[in-house]
C-alpha cells in the first residue's frame, strides 16, 4: 500500500498527510483553547483532563455553574456533589462541542465498571444532562470501561436507547471482538500503554512494526474490517510520533496536543498502513463471545498484559474521580 500512496505526492505537515490517509484525528485533551488550535473532528473529556483544566482561571464559570446546579437538588451534600460532577463533565462536553465539528466523549463513573445497571443509569443521567443543555445525543460518546459488564451496557445503551459508546481501556482482541458484538459505535485501543507494559516485563526495546500495542490495533482494524463490523477504531495512547505513523489509515487516532505539535512541525512522510482492501485478506477468522461471558473472561485472563492493564486503568480513573469529587464537594460545602 506504501506505492499507491506515495505517487499521490501528498504535500503538507505530517498531520496534513496523516488525515489524507483517511484516518480521522482527535485531539486528547479536555482543554478547549489546545483543541481549538488543532482543529480536530472529535475531542474527549475525562476527569483528570478537567481537573488539570480547572486550576485555570479561565474555567472558573464552568465550575460555579456545576456548583450552583448541584446545591439546587434536594438530597444529600453527597447526592449534590454527584450532581454538580455530571453537570461539570456536561459543561466542559458543551464548551468542547463549540470547537469541534464532531463528537465529545464523556466517561462514567469509573468506580462503575463492574455494574452494568449502574453504568446504564448513569449514561442515561449525563445524555439527559445534554439534552437539557440543548445537546443532542448524537454527538455525544459515552466512555466506558471494557470490561465484560461494561460492553454489556454499551449493548444496552447502543441498542435500547440509541446512544454512542466509546468503549476504553481496550488492551486485546477479545475486549474488541466483543464491544464489535455488542454493536459499540467506537473503540479505543491503547497503543502506547501496550507498549509500556511489555517494554517492562522483557526489558526491550520495539520500533513501529514490532511494537505490541501497532500490532494490536491492525489486528483488531483488520479483524473489523474483514467481518464488516461498522465499529470505529480509534488508536489512543501514544508515546511517539512511529507508533501513530505505523497505524495510518486507521479509522480515528487521537493525539496529544504534544504529539500533534511534533505532527505539524515535521515534513516526514505518511505512506499508508492500514487499508480496508488489504484488511479483508489480512483479517483473523471470526470468533464470538455473545452471551459467553466465561470464554471472554478466560481469554482476557490468558492475557497478561491487557488484565494488568486494564485492572489498572480503571483504579487509575477511579481515582481521578475521586479527586474531582472531592474538590467539588469542598465546594459545594463552602
Ligand atoms: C474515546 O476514548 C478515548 C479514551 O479512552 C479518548 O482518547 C478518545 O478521544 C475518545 N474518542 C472520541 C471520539 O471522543
Amino acid at each position: 500500500m506504501v506505492e499507491p500512496t506515495l505517487k499521490k505526492q501528498r504535500t503538507g505537515n505530517s498531520l496534513a498527510q496523516l488525515k489524507a490517509t483517511g484516518t480521522t484525528v482527535v485531539a486528547d485533551t479536555g482543554d478547549f483553547e489546545a483543541i481549538a488550535k488543532y482543529a480536530p473532528q472529535d475531542a474527549t473529556t475525562n476527569p483528570s483532563l478537567i481537573l488539570a483544566a480547572a486550576r485555570k482561571e479561565g474555567y472558573q464559570a464552568l465550575i460555579d455553574r456545576a456548583v450552583e446546579y448541584g446545591r439546587s437538588r434536594d438530597g444529600s451534600v453527597e447526592q449534590q456533589t454527584e450532581a454538580a460532577v455530571d453537570r461539570l463533565l456536561v459543561e466542559f462536553g458543551k464548551e468542547i462541542l463549540k470547537v469541534v465539528p464532531g463528537r465529545v466523549s464523556t466517561e462514567v463513573d469509573a468506580r462503575l465498571s463492574f455494574d452494568k445497571d449502574a453504568t446504564v443509569r448513569k449514561a442515561l443521567e449525563i445524555i439527559s444532562l445534554y439534552e437539557q443543555q440543548g445537546v443532542s445525543k448524537d454527538r455525544v460518546l459515552i466512555k466506558i470501561a471494557s470490561t465484560w459488564e461494561g460492553i454489556q451496557a454499551a449493548r444496552e445503551l447502543e441498542s435500547q436507547h440509541g446512544i454512542h459508546v466509546n468503549c476504553t481501556l481496550l488492551f486485546s482482541f477479545c475486549q474488541a471482538v466483543a464491544a464489535a458484538e455488542a454493536g459499540v459505535t467506537l473503540i479505543s485501543p491503547f497503543v502506547g500503554r501496550i507498549l509500556d507494559w511489555y517494554k517492562a516485563s522483557t526489558g526491550k526495546t520495539y520500533s513501529g512494526d514490532e511494537d505490541p500495542g501497532v500490532l494490536s490495533v491492525r489486528r483488531i482494524y483488520n479483524y473489523f474490517k474483514k467481518h464488516d463490523y461498522p465499529t470505529i477504531v480509534m488508536g489512543a495512547s501514544f508515546r511517539n510520533l512511529d507508533e501513530i505513523k505505523a497505524l495510518a489509515g486507521v479509522d480515528f487516532l487521537t493525539i496529544s496536543p504534544a504529539l500533534l505539535e511534533q505532527l505539524m512541525t515535521s515534513a516526514d512522510p505518511v505512506p499508508q498502513v492500514l487499508d480496508p482492501a488489504s484488511a479483508k485478506a489480512q483479517g483473523d477468522d471470526k470468533v464470538s463471545y455473545v452471551e459467553d461471558e466465561p470464554a471472554f473472561r478466560f481469554a482476557l485472563n490468558d492475557d497478561a498484559m491487557a488484565t494488568e492493564k486494564l485492572a489498572e486503568g480503571i483504579r487509575k480513573f477511579s481515582e481521578d474521580i475521586v479527586t474531582l469529587f472531592a474538590m467539588v464537594e469542598e465546594r459545594i460545602r463552602a
